[in-house]
């Protein structure tokens, strides 16, 4: 981790008065959750792009649930990092934050922070393929079926091909606009309406750091890229604001 990016992009922070978040799967790889993109992200032969699809769930809703019940049992089971920890942390400390994420596994409302919008769903959740009604993922193997209407429920998940959930984006961009700095952390760039959000918030006036040890598209925009993993390079920044909450 170079000290010198870390020390830039602490005196951003600790200036901030407003900060917008935004994560990927890096953010979760440490507590040992696998990203989308990088290797072990196969489970019986499949690709997460075959099986988190409308198609795939037509085809075989069955499948799709085995699957999305073996995924939360490992984001269940995996705890908070200390990634996660300081992202709390700088909620606590800065007035205005949200955070967005792209991940589904739950690990931050679990490390405390509660201003946060999950922008690809949540894997606990599971919902009405016909009204829309939500409820916990229940325990089984069966395809869960809706208490309100009978229809089969779905994950909450936003799969590929689908659009984004009414107003979600809207949230996004008006946190975009308000944001004195944008922090980026462990995503591939890959998915544009997340990074569209980022470059939004940068072109407004935020200033825009990435942390991932890879570097990315959104890496070569950002005024401060911090090559490092999150679990190490967070608290490094928390610590280097002195907003520890
Ligand atoms: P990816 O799997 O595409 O990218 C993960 C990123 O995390 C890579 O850039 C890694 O270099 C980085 N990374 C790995 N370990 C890290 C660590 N310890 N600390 C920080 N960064 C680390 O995941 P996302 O960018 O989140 O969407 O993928 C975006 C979306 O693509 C997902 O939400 C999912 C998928 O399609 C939907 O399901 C709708």
């Amino acid at each position: 981790m170079d000290p010198v990016s870390v020390a830039a992009a602490a005196a951003l922070l600790s200036r901030a008065r407003s900060l917008l978040v935004v994560t990927g799967a890096g953010i979760s790889a440490e507590s040992g959750i696998p990203t989308f993109r990088g290797a072990g992200g196969l489970w019986e032969g499949f690709r997460a792009q075959d099986l988190a699809t409308p198609q795939a769930f037509g085809a075989d809703p069955a499948l799709v649930w085995r699957w999305y019940r073996w995924r939360k049992k490992i984001c269940n089971d995996a705890q908070p990092n200390a990634g996660h920890h300081a992202v709390t942390a700088l909620e606590r400390a800065i007035p205005a934050f949200l955070l967005l994420t792209q991940n589904v596994d739950g690990l931050h409302p679990r490390a405390g922070t509660r201003q946060l919008v999950e922008l690809h769903g949540n894997i606990d959740t599971a919902r009405c393929t016909d009204c829309g009604f939500k409820r916990p993922v229940p325990d089984g193997d069966d395809v869960p079926v809706c208490h309100l209407c009978g229809a089969p429920m779905r994950p909450h998940i936003l799969w590929f091909g689908e659009t984004y959930w009414d107003g979600i984006l809207e949230r996004a961009q008006a946190a975009a606009q308000r944001a004195e700095v944008c922090l980026v952390v462990g995503t591939s760039a890959q998915v544009w309406p997340p990074v569209a959000v980022a470059l939004a918030a940068q072109s407004a006036g935020a200033h825009l750091i990435d942390v991932n040890p890879e570097r990315t598209d959104l890496s070569e925009q950002a005024d401060v890229w911090i090559q490092g993993t999150a679990g190490a390079v967070l608290p490094a920044l928390v610590s280097a604001t002195g907003r520890s909450g």
